[in-house]
C-alpha cells in the first residue's frame, strides 16, 4: 500500500456517522508510518472555502437546490486547485471529509437536483483528480440524528426523509463505483471502524 506519490482518500457519509474520527484516527496511523498527511474538509478549507461554508451553513434566508450546488461546488474548486493538488503532488496524503460524492448524495438524491448535470460539475471543479479511495460510513438516521443533537445547522435542519434519501443515494454511489467506494457499518465500534478502514487501504491496490 504504501506508495512514493500522493494518495487522495475522501471520507463520506450522513452527518453524525463518525467519519471525521475515523479520518482523524486514519491520519494518526499513516503518521506513525512515517507518511506526511493532510487532513482537510469541503465546505470550508482555510481561506476562500471558510467564507462559502459560513453561508452554507449558517444564511436564514431561502436558498435554491441549484444555488446551494453551485456554492459546494465553488467551494470544491477552490479547494481542488489551491490545497488537494499541491499536497499530493508534494507526495502527501491528503484526507478530505466530505467531496464529490456529498455533493451527488445531498443535492442529486437528496434535494432532486439532475444527478447527470452534477456529475458533470463535479468534473469541472476537479478537473482529473478523482479520489483514489473513499470511505462511506453507512448508519441509521435515527443513530446519526441523536449524534448531531439539537443545536442544527442550516444543512441538518433538512429533516429526517432528506436525511433516508441522501443515505440511499451513498449506497447507490457505491454500487456504481464499488472499487473506489467502500461502504463501513460505522453502528460498530469506534476501533472495528478503525480496523477495517486501515484492512481496506492495505487491500487497495495503488
Ligand atoms: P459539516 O459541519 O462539515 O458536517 P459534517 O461534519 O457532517 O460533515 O457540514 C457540511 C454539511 O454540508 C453537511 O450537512 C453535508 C453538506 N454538504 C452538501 O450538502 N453537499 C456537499 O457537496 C458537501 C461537501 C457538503
Amino acid at each position: 500500500m504504501m506508495t512514493k506519490r500522493g494518495l487522495f482518500i475522501t471520507f463520506e457519509g450522513i452527518d453524525g456517522c463518525g467519519k471525521t474520527t475515523q479520518m482523524n484516527l486514519l491520519a494518526q496511523y499513516l503518521k506513525n508510518q512515517g507518511a506526511e498527511v493532510l487532513i482537510t474538509r469541503e465546505p470550508g478549507a482555510k481561506g476562500l472555502g471558510e467564507k462559502i461554508r459560513e453561508i452554507l451553513l449558517h444564511y436564514d434566508g431561502e436558498v435554491s437546490s441549484k444555488a446551494e450546488s453551485f456554492l459546494f461546488l465553488a467551494d470544491r474548486a477552490q479547494h481542488i486547485d489551491k490545497i488537494v493538488n499541491p499536497a499530493i503532488e508534494q507526495g502527501k496524503f491528503v484526507l478530505c471529509d466530505r467531496h464529490t460524492d456529498s455533493t451527488i448524495a445531498y443535492q442529486g438524491y437528496g434535494r432532486g437536483v439532475d444527478k447527470e448535470q452534477l456529475k458533470f460539475l463535479n468534473n469541472l471543479a476537479t478537473g482529473d483528480r478523482k479520489p483514489d479511495l473513499t470511505f462511506v460510513f453507512d448508519i441509521d438516521i435515527e443513530t446519526s440524528m441523536s449524534r448531531v443533537g439539537k443545536e442544527k445547522d442550516r444543512m441538518e435542519s433538512s429533516g429526517i426523509e432528506f436525511f433516508e434519501k441522501v443515505r440511499q443515494g451513498y449506497l447507490e454511489i457505491a454500487k456504481l463505483e464499488p472499487n473506489r467506494v467502500k461502504v463501513i457499518d460505522a453502528s460498530q465500534t469506534i476501533e472495528e471502524i478503525s480496523h477495517r478502514v486501515t484492512d481496506l487501504l492495505k487491500k487497495k491496490e495503488i
